[in-house]
């Protein structure tokens, strides 16, 4: 974890040790340049805390790019709840009950929201004691589940990335194999089969697989057989680092633009898909439809419609992202970091400057 830390350009790591579950805790704060660090609290089994560690860097970092992104005013921050393998569900209340404490006491320093593995619910009961929540159910006053509107920016995502690749903005008859039919993947195909899109999906839980293949009769494809599956897009909802040394030579599709957080594995997956003509929609960019949704509705005081504007303008922004990359010849994923990074960093020297 040394090394970890040490490599890291954010600002800061809080941990604490759940001792009733044996839940390591972690708040990773990349950057308060821009605003509040805020981000959502993800909740999963990690081969060790090392990785969860790590995962909450890293995603903690994509957040600081996400809001730069869109010009809110917030910085990049990512909690990790590293539950144990033998963690019972019955435990859950009280875990999330404890973790939101810990966050009232460490006084606002990062602001929270559902993400993988939490739900409405568990920002209800961090609420009880800490107000810095975001996305508790609508039935308690809340803005509800984000994913939905996660799922229309990457909608939008893919529409002005088939307006790149095809020159076409019809999506009708498109192939999309969809990774993941979650919070995301779910509403997603809910959308590409009313465009006329032919969607076909992979995942790992055998109650969703039924579901889709039962409820909308879509081909299921085989989770070890997704990246050779030949399809016009791929999109990415699950977890992240799937685009990697071993993945990107298999992938038959042209397009690369789905919901996950850090689908690259390493910078240079950014550039190995680059080499290969695959068009990649940068996460952070094309996911944060939900984050928009979050911060607008319930912060902002923005309606749900004008929410709902801002993020469909996600595949505008895509768009002048294509461009720049065209034009200075550097990989999409790079000419997204050029302009994220650099708000942020104009907004650190403005800090800087005014101590
Ligand atoms: N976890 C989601 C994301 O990464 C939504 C979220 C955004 C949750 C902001 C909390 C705060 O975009």
């Amino acid at each position: 974890m040394e090394t970890l830390i040490k490599s890291w350009d954010g600002e800061a790591i809080v941990s604490r040790f759940d001792q009733e579950t044996s839940t390591w805790m972690f708040i990773a704060i990349h950057s308060t340049a821009l605003g509040v660090p805020t981000g959502g609290t993800r909740l999963k089994t990690y081969p060790t805390p090392h990785d969860a560690l790590f995962d909450a860097m890293r995603l903690a970092e994509g957040m600081t790019y996400k809001w730069a992104g869109v010009e809110f005013p917030r910085g990049g921050g990512k909690a990790v709840l590293d539950i144990p393998e033998s963690f019972d569900p019955s435990q859950r209340e009280g875990l999330i009950t404890r973790y939101g404490r810990w966050l009232a006491d460490l006084n606002g320093i990062f602001e929270t929201g559902p993400d993988l593995g939490t739900t409405p619910s568990d920002m209800a009961l961090i609420r009880r004691g800490f107000n810095g929540v975001f996305g508790c159910p609508t039935d308690l006053g809340g803005a509800g589940d984000p994913g939905p509107y996660t799922a229309l920016g990457v909608f939008s995502g893919i529409r002005a990335s088939c307006e790149q690749r095809f020159n076409s903005l019809d999506l009708n008859g498109r192939s999309v194999l969809v990774q993941g039919v979650g919070s995301v993947g779910r509403p997603l195909i809910n959308l590409l089969l009313e465009a006329g899109c032919d969607v076909k999906f992979s995942d790992l839980d055998s109650a969703r697989i039924d579901e889709v293949r039962g409820e909308l009769g879509l081909s299921f494809v085989e989770p070890e057989a997704v990246y050779g599956e030949p399809c016009d897009v791929f999109a990415p909802c699950a977890t992240g680092g799937i685009l990697n040394a071993k993945t990107n030579p298999q992938l038959k599709c042209l397009i690369v633009a789905g919901g996950a957080n850090n689908q690259l594995e390493q910078t240079q997956d950014g550039e190995a898909l680059h080499q290969r003509d695959i068009l990649y929609a940068p996460d952070y960019i094309i996911n944060a439809g939900g984050a928009i949704y979050l911060l607008a509705v319930e912060n902002m005081g923005w309606s749900v419609s004008k929410a709902e504007d801002r993020i469909v303008e996600i595949g505008d922004t895509l768009k002048d992202i294509y461009a720049h990359a065209e034009k200075s010849g550097i990989n999409t994923m790079k000419a997204a970091e050029e302009l994220a990074k650099g708000r942020v960093k104009q907004a650190a020297q403005k800090k800087l400057a005014e101590i």
